[in-house]
């Protein structure tokens, strides 16, 4: 496959966010400490795994570590806004989005990172847990766990790219190492998923002509971990 160079556009394309259809949204609370262990301890021990069910606040807690929003511009160098995570990101754009789908049977939850809230989406949510725990289980052999779906919004690096295709993937690699390497140092298990999960675009009412699946993470307690 051969993969064209991404341009930085000379005159960006107009982008706006996008309107998701939110339910309800749920205000978390920022950690207000953080683990001591070391990074050396981190990187020496993260290892992939999937292990029992999750709380939901560790996911929330992970989140706001690995892919919170901690500064912001309007407008960046192409115009567009620009954010600061832990993760690098194409141009400062940060337009990988976060789905979390528990196994709890709950409501699809789109993180917000910039106000560390979960926004729940209107969806059928049968379908979307009877997809995901299919799809995890395909490529897992297990299910349990909270799901964190990757999306690009493909919209706004396009607006400041030509042939961005390839910083779309680029991008999400980041977010999932970072995940991941953020998981390990919370406690908590992490499992890249090789699936790129365009199947629950449809169920997330999120037009595929702006969003690209790009592949998520499952995310659980380790079998070893007290409590
Ligand atoms: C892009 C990507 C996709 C992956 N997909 C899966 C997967 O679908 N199922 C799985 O069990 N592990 C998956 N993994 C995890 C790898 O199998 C794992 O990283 C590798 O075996 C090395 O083990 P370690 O992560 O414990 O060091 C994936 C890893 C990456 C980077």
């Amino acid at each position: 496959m051969r993969t064209d160079e991404p341009k930085p556009r000379n005159v960006p394309l107009v982008w706006s966010p996008y309107d998701f259809e939110v339910v309800t949204s749920e205000v978390l609370t920022r950690p207000d400490s953080s683990p001591s262990r070391s990074f050396a301890d981190v990187i020496a021990k993260r290892r992939s795994a999937v292990g029992n069910p999750v709380d939901l606040n560790s996911v929330a807690e992970l989140l706001w570590w690995a892919v919170g929003w901690k500064g912001y511009a309007s407008g960046g160098r192409a115009g567009l806004p620009i954010a600061w995570a832990t993760s690098p990101s194409s141009g400062g754009l940060q337009s990988v989005n976060v789905v979390c789908i528990a196994d709890d049977g709950s409501a699809p939850r789109l993180y917000d990172p910039v106000h560390h809230v979960f926004l729940t989406l209107r969806a059928d949510n049968e379908l979307v847990q009877a997809e995901n725990r299919q799809s995890v289980l395909s490529v897992t052999g297990l299910q349990s766990g909270c799901t964190l779906r990757l999306v690009s919004d493909c919209s706004k690096i396009s607006a400041a790219y030509e042939n961005f295709d390839s910083l779309v993937f680029r991008d999400a690699g980041a977010v999932l190492a970072t995940i991941c390497l953020c998981a390990e140092w919370l406690g908590l298990a992490a499992c890249p998923l090789g699936f790129l999960g365009s199947a629950m675009l449809p169920l997330l009412g999120l037009p595929q002509d702006r969003f690209q699946a790009v592949g998520g993470v499952q995310v659980s307690r380790p079998r070893d971990a007290k409590g």
